[in-house]
């Protein structure tokens, strides 16, 4: 996935820019409050028209105009192909957000997802690593979700079955034949609790060894990053629903007692360790950044595996609290996607074999 060309009109606080970003890394430079940020957003709206901040309609078009509107050009399955994102503002003809791909038009933008692939990372995904264990299962679900449709029904499945089994947990001496129901929906969170537990433990065997690698490269060769998957049963079993079964069956007077379900994939977390010490606890905050970016850039790599198509890879903040070495070895790094990063260092052009653009009070300078 490479973009070649970005037109920029009434984005947030870029009027109007014109961007031709380098096939490997492009270094977006500028003090803060410039649009560095803004610029890379524009560049994940064309994912699917959804921002990473989650911001709404109205924040995303500039200020005082109806429309906001993203050309791009760029080279995705191996062909030359155009996406135009339009963001109406509420009294606009059309409000929302709509597209154009290949000179076919969406009335929902979300509809274009899957043409353009990006990656973010963002301060906020430190959270990843600093926070607690939904983050990193929703970091799991996003990805699963992305390479395998079957995921995301048993995930659905799963979490029906979740909130019907807390409202029986919660009821229960009081629910006519609430054993048998209970015993039903026992049976039901095994088969796609095991679905899920398999296809996560499938992921975290591949993507841990790459961020291992990833993070190796980053502290060059300093520290040792750690991924692992803890499991709601024994994933090792031959037979992970039979594990994970008789896990519910032992659980199951508690679980009474809790009145909500206390075991399954829902519970699950992934542990971080930095040479063998929890992340989270001990990390600081330099090695966490990296772990986050070493974990970010398995998952493109993972995506682009399976997709057979490289991501591309935009790095917001990336840099701060990175000492030489690690920022070097980002500005430097040419992996195989193509890659924007952000900061609000001026001579970063002295260190980096990247396309340097200035981002200065909206405007993009190349
Ligand atoms: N809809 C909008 N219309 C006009 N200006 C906007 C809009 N939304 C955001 N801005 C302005 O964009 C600026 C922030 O841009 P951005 O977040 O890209 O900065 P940045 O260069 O990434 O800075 P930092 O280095 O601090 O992260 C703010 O000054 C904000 O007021
Ligand atoms: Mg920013």
């Amino acid at each position: 996935m490479r973009l070649d060309h970005l037109t920029i009109t009434d984005y947030r606080n870029i009027a109007a820019a014109e961007l031709t970003p380098d096939p490997g890394l492009t270094v977006l430079c500028g003090a803060n409050g410039q649009g560095k940020t803004n610029l890379l957003e524009s560049i994940w709206m064309l994912t699917g028209g959804k921002s990473f901040r989650g911001s709404k309609d109205a924040e995303l078009i500039r200020r005082g105009e109806a429309f906001s509107v993203l050309d791009a050009r760029f080279e995705g399955r191996g062909r030359e192909q155009t996406l135009r994102l339009t963001v109406g503002g509420r009294d606009t003809r059309r409000p929302g957000r709509s597209g154009r791909l290949n000179g076919t038009d969406y009335a929902r933008a979300g509809a274009m997802a899957g043409a353009f692939t990006a990656v973010v990372f963002e301060p906020n995904h430190l959270s990843l690593v600093k926070g607690g264990p939904e983050g990193r299962r929703r970091f799991l679900d996003t990805a699963l979700c992305q390479l395998y449709p079957g995921y995301l029904a048993a995930l659905r499945r799963y979490a029906r079955i979740i909130t019907q089994k807390n409202a029986l947990l919660k009821s229960y001496e009081i629910t006519p034949g609430a054993a048998q129901l209970l015993e039903a929906f026992q049976t039901e969170l095994v088969k796609y609790g095991a679905q899920i537990m398999i296809y996560r433990r499938g992921y975290l065997g591949n993507l841990a060894p790459a961020a291992a690698k990833n993070y190796e490269e980053i502290s060059s060769g300093a520290e040792r990053l750690e991924l692992r998957y803890l499991p709601a049963a024994s994933v090792e079993d031959p037979h992970p629903a039979d594990a994970l079964a008789e896990k519910l069956a032992a659980m199951e007077q508690a679980e009474l007692r809790a009145g909500y379900c206390l075991v399954g994939p829902h519970r699950e977390d992934v542990e971080i360790l930095i040479n063998d010490q929890p992340a989270r606890v001990f990390g600081s905050q330099g090695q966490q950044r990296s772990a986050v970016l070493a974990m970010k850039l398995a998952e493109a790599a993972m995506a682009g595996e399976l997709l057979e198509e490289e991501p591309v890879m935009l790095l917001d903040d990336v840099l701060s609290e990175l000492d030489d070495d690690r920022q070097t070895y980002l500005l430097t790094r040419i992996g195989k996607n193509q890659t924007f990063v952000t900061t609000c260092d001026t001579a970063a052009f002295a260190r980096t074999n990247g396309k340097i653009v200035i981002v200065e009070g909206g405007r993009v300078r190349e």
